[in-house]
């Protein structure tokens, strides 16, 4: 990136973070009963996430020429269930992880019993978010879309999905479509569902809709491979979580299967497809443009 770049994406991201940083606080209730689920579920919101899927999904909106507000609960209903997706992530069954955006995990903290819960009831919360009439009205065809979209991209054919594949592959290993079969459900469902809605939110035309998701489709592998190749060489500090873990876990990525110079062109590949799959939009995309481009830099 260069240097004009750099400075763009710094400020938008901040800008970004702190919009969605206040939604998020608006929708999630501060306290209830019984108090312990409502501290688990905001410990692991808000903990330093970067926020990458709700900016995205703005973007996205932005890049069609729409407003930002209506979005805003769309973009805020896929960090949730980002967070949750996260708490299970690390569980002792599953990757068995202690660290998250700097903090021990969850489990660590509250217990696997309530860390279960507390990833429950964030991915139902935000099913409850997305049907929930807002001061900014749309219609309840439009909201039915989007909630589809999100449901397709979390589910079975989606995250979960990958996730079943990701601990399958631990025993019975992977090749290279598997994969990126893996990495296309884990992580590139729900930014594909966060593009996707967040232009469906804006009105978007079909053709601008279908370039996007191929924008997705690219920026969510390449944002997978950059995280396995930051679980080799990345600074834990300033990630918030360990390093080394998918070697000692005998997962299959891109590094471990293919080696770190051809991940790292492969990763290349996917931020330059991406920026082509934007090729017929205007000047609103610019902030697609810069985020696709720092993914394959990004330290954290
Ligand atoms: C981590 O996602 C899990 C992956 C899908 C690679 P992020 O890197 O977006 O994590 P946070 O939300 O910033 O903590
Ligand atoms: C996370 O994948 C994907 C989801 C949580 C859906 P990883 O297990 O590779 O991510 P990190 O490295 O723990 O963040
Ligand atoms: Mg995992
Ligand atoms: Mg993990």
């Amino acid at each position: 990136m260069n240097q004009d770049d750099d400075l763009f994406l710094k400020a938008y991201l901040e800008d970004r973070q702190g919009i969605v940083e206040e939604a998020l606080q608006r929708y999630l209730p501060e306290n209830g009963v019984p108090a312990v689920i409502y501290e688990a579920v905001r410990y692991s919101v808000f903990n330093g996430g970067k926020r990458i899927r709700p900016i995205l999904c703005l973007a996205a909106a932005e890049a069609v020429g729409g407003d930002l507000a209506p979005a805003m609960p769309v973009a805020c209903a896929l960090e949730l269930i980002h967070s949750y997706s996260l708490i299970h992530d690390d569980l002792p069954s599953m990757d068995n992880d202690d660290f998250r955006r700097g903090k021990p995990t969850c489990h660590k903290v509250f217990g696997e019993n309530i860390a279960i819960l507390a990833g429950d009831a964030l991915l139902t919360e935000a099913f409850a978010l997305l049907s929930r009439s807002e001061k900014v009205i749309f219609s309840a065809e439009k909201r039915l879309a989007v909630i589809q979209e999100i449901a397709y991209g979390a589910g079975i054919s989606g995250m979960v999905g990958g996730q079943v594949l990701d601990v399958i592959s631990e025993k019975s290993g992977a090749d290279e479509q598997t994969l990126r079969e893996i990495h296309r459900r884990k992580t590139g469902a729900l930014i594909v569902a966060a593009v996707r809605s967040g232009a469906l939110m804006a009105n978007a035309g079909k053709d601008k809709i279908q370039s996007l998701s191929e924008y997705g489709i690219h920026v969510g592998m390449a944002f997978q491979i950059a995280d396995d190749i930051l679980n080799v060489e990345g600074d834990s500090a300033l990630m918030g979580k360990g390093t080394g873990s998918d070697a000692a876990r005998n997962k299959i990525t891109y590094p471990s299967l293919l080696g770190m110079p051809a991940a790292k062109e492969i990763l290349n590949q996917h931020v330059e497809a991406a920026l082509a799959s934007l090729s017929g939009f205007d000047e609103r995309a610019m902030p697609l443009t810069v985020i696709a481009r720092y993914i394959k830099e990004r330290k954290s």
